[in-house]
């Protein structure tokens, strides 16, 4: 009696034709318990099956490809994440943020990549402080920030971590000349939901490329570089925690970030003034200003894991 079921399910793991492993593998795929892994393992065979059709796989590109996926996960260190690398260099750790902020991807968002260089506990600061902990070169940077929610009300009392390069495109874990947590500080939103502080203008990056994603850059002829950009980390109970980042708007790879992190709605405007500066002459010229407005969204209050110990 119960021989009948058995038989059929083995039978269909004998593999007819390459037509037919498909459907095998999709009809395996199919009885996953879990709905949701269900949804998504049938979909990434779909998908991942129409690839090799599509692209004519052959067995030797396919022994290289299962290398590469190695050599990726054989990188990845405290410090190092070949494989984030990869997805952003690919679009699709922009198309997973789009996708799940700004309405699913309907509406404008401040929503953006954390990167791989927050760290939590950076030094509280005062609005107006200067978040420069050791002597750093760079033209001075005014930062002043607004945090809104939908509708446009100020957020009062969210806690605001700013985090940036410096003018060598170094954060200060990458360059022993900086002091720790240099270029780092968090700030409260005032009960206009402003924020402000001063810094000096960061510089662009290249991405790591002594790897697999070097690699793949060099093939296709791109550059390394991200544009200059300063991170944000809202946090406030009530909403989603905000991961942003503001692109300057005068960076010559604004419109070819290895990482594809640029939206319309994150560049922002670096004024350069080469006026004195109203509160204070002594300040070296030009100087520049930076006035933005995030929105966060309505959602979970709950910080990232830190990319770095
Ligand atoms: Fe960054």
């Amino acid at each position: 009696m119960a021989r009948k079921p058995l038989v059929r399910y083995n039978s269909a793991m004998i593999v007819e034709n390459e037509k037919q492993l498909t459907d095998a593998v999709l009809a395996v795929m199919q009885r996953t318990p879990d709905p949701r892994l269900r949804e998504i393992m049938v979909s990434l065979v779909k998908h991942l099956h129409g690839f090799v059709r599509e692209v004519k796989l052959t067995e030797e590109e396919f022994r290289e490809a299962t290398a590469i996926l190695n050599e990726i996960g054989q990188m990845a260190s405290d410090s190092h994440n070949e494989m984030v690398l990869m997805a952003g260099s690919l679009g699709v750790s922009s198309l997973v943020c789009l996708l799940n902020n700004g309405d699913n991807g309907q509406t404008e968002t401040s929503q953006n990549l954390l990167g791989p260089f927050w760290r939590m506990n950076s030094p509280r600061l005062e609005n107006g402080a200067s978040i420069l902990r050791s002597p750093t070169p760079g033209a001075p940077l005014f930062i002043r920030g607004h945090i809104r929610d939908k509708a446009g009300k100020p957020i009062a009392g969210a806690v605001v971590d700013v985090w940036q390069a410096s003018a060598e495109g170094l954060y200060e874990n990458q360059d022993p000349s900086q002091e720790d947590m240099n270029l780092r500080g968090q700030f409260a939103t005032t009960a206009e939901g402003d924020f402000w502080l001063r810094s000096i203008r960061p510089a662009g990056y290249p991405i790591p490329t002594d790897g697999v994603v070097g690699r793949l850059l060099t093939a296709q002829g791109r550059h390394p570089f991200r544009p200059a950009h300063v991170h944000v980390l809202a946090f406030k109970q009530g909403y989603k925690t905000l991961i942003s980042q503001v692109y300057a708007d005068d960076d010559d790879t604004l419109e070819t970030d290895a990482q594809f992190g640029v939206t319309r709605a994150l560049v922002g405007r670096f004024q350069r003034h080469d006026e004195p500066h109203p509160d204070d002459p002594d300040i070296e010229r030009p100087w520049y200003s930076l006035d933005y407005t995030f929105t966060m969204e309505p959602g979970e209050a709950k910080l990232p894991r830190p990319p770095i110990k």
